[in-house]
């Protein structure tokens, strides 16, 4: 067993994998979701809290109740798309504190912190979860299409109501036509983005 990714797999998730917004009408079964899930969790997060939640919006019905609150631009390629995940974090994650980081009463660190002071923290550990997942559906075979583009107050409403879980990002998920996509856009160089000081 090699100690690295080999060269292909990093092409899968990294070199060749785009952000799709065309999607061949191919299924994605809840067993493959699942498993995207399971390689996903694994990710490490703040004190282990691992904040993200994910309704996945699958059915015609929970499609036309995510409608409405997505921009125009975005409405199509979701509607189409054979999975939209909605990557949701849970703002009281401390609850399950002690199922999750039982060697210490890490529930006690978070619990009386300032609401504002939850949310960032879920925020930053639910989006590098979010990352993390997309990275996860990639290496099995799914192409993403992930968005921020929608009012989150209206999927909180329709989605999360009476819960302590707010929505981060939508993903779509599934297989994408390649020859739909635009040329890939630069990104910064490492001299650019980066310093070792
Ligand atoms: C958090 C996030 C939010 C995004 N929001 C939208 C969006 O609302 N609508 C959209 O068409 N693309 C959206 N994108 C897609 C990005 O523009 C795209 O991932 C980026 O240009 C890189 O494209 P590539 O993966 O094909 O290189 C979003 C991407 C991310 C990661």
């Amino acid at each position: 067993m090699r100690d690295i990714l080999s060269s292909e797999g990093q092409d899968l998730i990294f070199r060749q994998a785009r952000t799709h917004n065309v999607w061949l009408d191919k299924p994605v079964e809840d067993a493959l979701l699942a498993q995207v899930y399971d390689l996903a969790k694994m990710g490490p997060t703040s004190a282990n809290m691992c904040p993200m939640r994910i309704i996945f919006v699958k059915s015609r019905e929970a499609k036309e109740r995510l409608k409405p609150a997505l921009d125009k631009g975005n409405v199509d390629k979701t509607m189409k798309a054979p999975v939209t995940a909605i990557i949701g974090m849970d703002i009281h994650f401390y609850e399950r504190l002690p199922q999750l980081f039982p060697h210490a009463d890490a529930k006690a660190w978070f619990k009386d912190l300032p609401e504002n002071v939850l949310e960032y923290t879920a925020l930053r550990n639910g989006s590098i979860q979010g990352a993390y997942f997309i990275v996860a559906a990639r290496a099995l075979g799914l192409d993403c299409g992930p968005m921020s583009g929608f009012d989150n107050a209206k999927v909180d409403q329709a989605f999360f109501a009476g819960t302590t879980v707010k929505s981060n990002f939508l993903c779509n998920l599934g297989h994408g036509d390649a020859s739909k996509l635009y040329p890939r856009s630069p990104r910064l160089s490492f001299d650019e983005a980066c310093q070792v000081v």
